[in-house]
């Protein structure tokens, strides 16, 4: 029998498409500040300050959701919770291990479960962990322009430890993990929704799974 399970709650949903959208608004942004394609053809027009202006709101959507979804790992159901992302019980530590053997073709099936799978929770975990290095980044350049102890603590300390050009080379760069992140992520939830027929895809919009009792 097919029963319907409420997976992902409003909050894990609500930042993830929030990260979806102020991705999204940061990587086009991101680009034209690094390198501008559109050009003013009016004394008028500010079309640098408007985009780094975008930048800088979808930043500020995007840290938030971040510190959110953090939070939510510790306060919300156990398909959330932090323990789905660095595995230390037994069973999730087989999962990982049995999910992996599953996408390097040395197993038929993959091992069940409900929520992320012991390989999805680990690739979550290095992407927190390659959003939290992109807000870092992040507010160290803010911090060149906008002076206050806050953007020090944020980010603005890393101008001590590294030059400005290379915090703003890995700043650029990590948009590029991202992307590649965003195409193996779209592709494989595709996949798994064909292969477990669990309604995966549509989940992250309902909350809800279709699992099999
Ligand atoms: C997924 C998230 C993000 C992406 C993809 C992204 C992307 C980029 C890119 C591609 C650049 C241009 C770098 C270059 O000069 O070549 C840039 C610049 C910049 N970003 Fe981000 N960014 C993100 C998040 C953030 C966050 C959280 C902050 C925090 C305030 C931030 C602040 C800045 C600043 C201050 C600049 C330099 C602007 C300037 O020089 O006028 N970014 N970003
Ligand atoms: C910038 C683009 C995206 C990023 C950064 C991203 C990131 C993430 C992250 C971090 C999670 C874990 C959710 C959590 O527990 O908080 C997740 C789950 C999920 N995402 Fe995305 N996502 C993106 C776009 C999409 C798109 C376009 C789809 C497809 C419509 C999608 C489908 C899913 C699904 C189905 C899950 C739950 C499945 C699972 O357990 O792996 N994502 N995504």
């Amino acid at each position: 029998m097919i029963k319907r399970v409420y997976v992902w709650e409003f909050p894990v949903r609500l930042t993830h498409w929030l990260n979806f959208l102020s991705i999204l608004v940061l990587a086009v942004t991101g680009l034209y500040v690094g390198s501008p394609f559109l050009f003013a053809i009016h004394e008028d027009q500010f079309i640098m300050a408007q985009m780094r202006f975008a930048h800088f709101i979808a930043a500020y959507v995007f840290t938030a959701s971040f510190l959110l979804r953090i939070y939510w790992m510790f306060a919300g159901n156990r398909f959330s919770h932090w323990d789905q992302f660095i595995p230390v019980s037994r069973e999730r530590i087989e999962n990982l291990f049995g999910t992996t053997a599953y996408y390097c073709f040395l197993r038929e099936k993959c091992p069940h479960v409900i929520g992320h799978t012991g390989i999805a929770g680990a690739t979550y975990l290095f992407m927190f962990l390659v959003f939290l290095a992109e807000i870092i980044t992040g507010f160290a350049l803010y911090s060149q322009s906008h002076v206050g102890v806050t953007w020090t603590i944020w980010g603005g300390w890393l101008l001590s430890v590294l030059n400005v050009g290379v915090v703003r080379l890995i700043h650029h760069l990590i948009m590029y993990v991202i992307a590649v992140f965003v195409i193996v992520h779209v592709y494989i939830s595709w996949h798994n929704d064909i292969a477990e027929r669990t309604g995966l895809t549509s989940s992250i919009f309902s909350g809800y799974k279709s699992i099999e009792e």
